[in-house]
């Protein structure tokens, strides 16, 4: 059902061809003590968190924060563009976004680096993966959203089972651990120990301000991080947006019984350690 990329099997996790293909190339990439790797399996709120550790990393300089992409500031290791060479030629401190499970990361990057990892519900990501496959001209989906939950439910979509991806990264002790609906709830405490994981230490306001910068509306509206440009370059459709609702629940409005319980018994039967899911159901 996925018309333009091929999917492979490695390691028992399904991967885009562009990532199968250079899986070697990932674990020589040589990692720097001062790396920050953002990692999570798809659509679990991995931009929100690049953009937050973006401006903590920069004193919250705003004005720098709107002169760069997104993209450049934290670039996409796993896509061949920009590149491994490019980030390798990266001269500062990199922040470095990966969907990568953790048995393909360069081999050092626990050791050496900073590692953040962020969780999200698997009903919201499952609706968002699927929104997002029929946005992206390079992932298309042909099936419906249930064909594509049934995919999920089988661990069968790019960068599946999301329960061993996050299983693997839960296993790791110094991993930090940012869960998607805990920013959205109390996102005051989940950036001050962020911070304080990446040895800054903000001011109350400094990090009122960056909840403010890093609202959903704002940063949809933001042109340095919304992806509004990946129209003009053809790698979305028109006729959508990458900051689609940035909510929690919005499995509500499409998920069928059976399938809401099917995920429930992954959470609770395959994940290695309970984590609190905040469905959205209040
Ligand atoms: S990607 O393509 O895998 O890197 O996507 P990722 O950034 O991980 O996830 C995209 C979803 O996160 C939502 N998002 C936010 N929600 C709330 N607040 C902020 N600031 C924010 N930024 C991104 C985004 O809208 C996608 O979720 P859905 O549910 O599709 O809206």
């Amino acid at each position: 059902p996925f018309t333009k990329h091929k999917i492979f099997t490695c390691n028992n996790f399904y991967l885009p061809e562009f990532v199968a293909k250079s899986l070697e190339k990932f674990k020589q990439f040589q990692v720097r003590q001062d790396d920050i790797w953002i990692v999570s399996f798809p659509k679990s709120g991995t931009t929100w968190v690049q953009e937050l550790v973006y401006l903590i990393e920069n004193e919250c300089d705003f004005k720098k924060a709107t002169q760069d992409s997104i993209e450049n500031r934290s670039p996409f290791f796993d896509y061949p563009s920009p590149g491994l060479k490019h980030i390798e030629n990266i001269k500062t401190k990199r922040i470095i976004k990966t969907h990568l499970p953790y048995c393909f990361l360069p081999d050092e990057v626990e050791k050496k680096a900073k590692v953040i990892y962020i969780v999200r519900n698997p009903k919201d990501v499952t609706v968002s993966y699927y929104h997002f496959t029929n946005l992206s001209t390079q992932a298309q989906f042909t099936g419906n959203f249930y064909d594509f939950t049934k995919l999920f439910i089988e661990g069968k979509v790019p960068y599946g089972p999301w329960w061993s991806h996050v299983n693997d990264y839960l296993a790791k002790k110094d991993v930090h651990l940012i869960n998607y609906e805990d920013l959205h709830t109390r996102p005051f405490e989940v950036i001050k120990e962020l911070s304080k994981y990446l040895g800054k230490n903000l001011s109350d306001d400094q990090i009122k301000s960056i909840i403010d910068w890093c609202s959903f509306d704002n940063m949809k509206k933001n042109p340095a991080v919304n992806y509004e440009w990946y129209k003009e370059l053809g790698l979305y459709k028109k006729n959508g947006h990458f900051f689609r609702k940035g909510k929690i629940g919005d499995w509500l409005n499409h998920f069928a019984v059976d399938d809401s319980q099917k995920i429930d018994d992954i959470v609770e039967k395959k994940l290695q350690k309970k984590l609190d899911f905040n469905y959205g159901i209040c």
